[in-house]
């Protein structure tokens, strides 16, 4: 990761967003094809929104009830979404269910379904929203770990292409936010134009 960051500064002749795709492919360990086979794929329509939304409740059952270290993080993060809750009444009744609907809406979008997340939230700027967690390599593999879980488990409902293409698609985006992460200096001193 220091040769990469160190790469990213000298470049010349690549553009610094495909320089970050690049090493999130090589940490990943997909092909372009494989981490985007989402945007050729009939999943919406094939998995639809019921199921999504059953995986990323299983996900996150998986993830509130970690037992470790990584995420009291989020855990001091949701304490603060709750004190917002109470402060502007916000339509959800708990933090575990805004996190539902955040990544629900996204990935129904992100595969070409209704763009539930943009209309409510903006634009998805996932680097910008991760910005205040610890997207380290262990971070996205325990990330990553639950989520793979949780689409096992969903062998009977979501078929084995679609299931494969989500964890790939997730896979390289997880390495894409911890890339993008530790490069984020790097980029905004370079400034537009760059
Ligand atoms: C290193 C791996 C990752 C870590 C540690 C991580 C951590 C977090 C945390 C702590 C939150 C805020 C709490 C919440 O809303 O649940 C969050 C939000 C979110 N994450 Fe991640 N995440 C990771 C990877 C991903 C990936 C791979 C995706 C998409 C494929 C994703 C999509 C989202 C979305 C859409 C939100 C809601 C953002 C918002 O609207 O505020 N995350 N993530």
């Amino acid at each position: 990761m220091e040769a990469f960051t160190e790469q990213l500064r000298s470049t010349n002749d690549m553009h610094p967003i495909k320089l970050l795709q690049s090493k999130a492919l090589e940490l990943s360990n997909l092909s372009y094809d494989r981490a985007f086979a989402i945007d050729d794929s009939d999943i919406a329509i094939k998995v639809g929104e019921y199921y999504i939304t059953l995986l990323v409740e299983k996900f996150y059952r998986k993830v509130y009830d970690d037992p470790e270290d990584w995420f009291r993080l989020l855990q001091i993060y949701l304490l603060m979404t709750l004190l917002l809750h109470l402060l502007y009444r916000s339509i959800f009744t708990s933090p575990i269910e805004e996190s539902n609907q955040n990544l629900t809406d996204f990935l129904i979008q992100r595969i070409g379904g209704t763009p539930y997340y943009s209309e409510r939230k903006g634009f998805p700027a996932l680097i910008d929203r991760h910005a205040m967690f610890d997207m380290s390599e262990n971070s996205a593999e325990k990330w990553l770990g639950y989520m793979d879980e949780s689409l096992k488990e969903m062998e009977d409902d979501i078929h084995e292409k679609y299931r494969r293409e989500l964890s790939d698609f997730m896979r390289y985006t997880a390495y894409f936010l911890v890339v993008a992460q530790k490069s984020k200096t790097i980029l905004e001193n370079m400034g537009p134009g760059s």
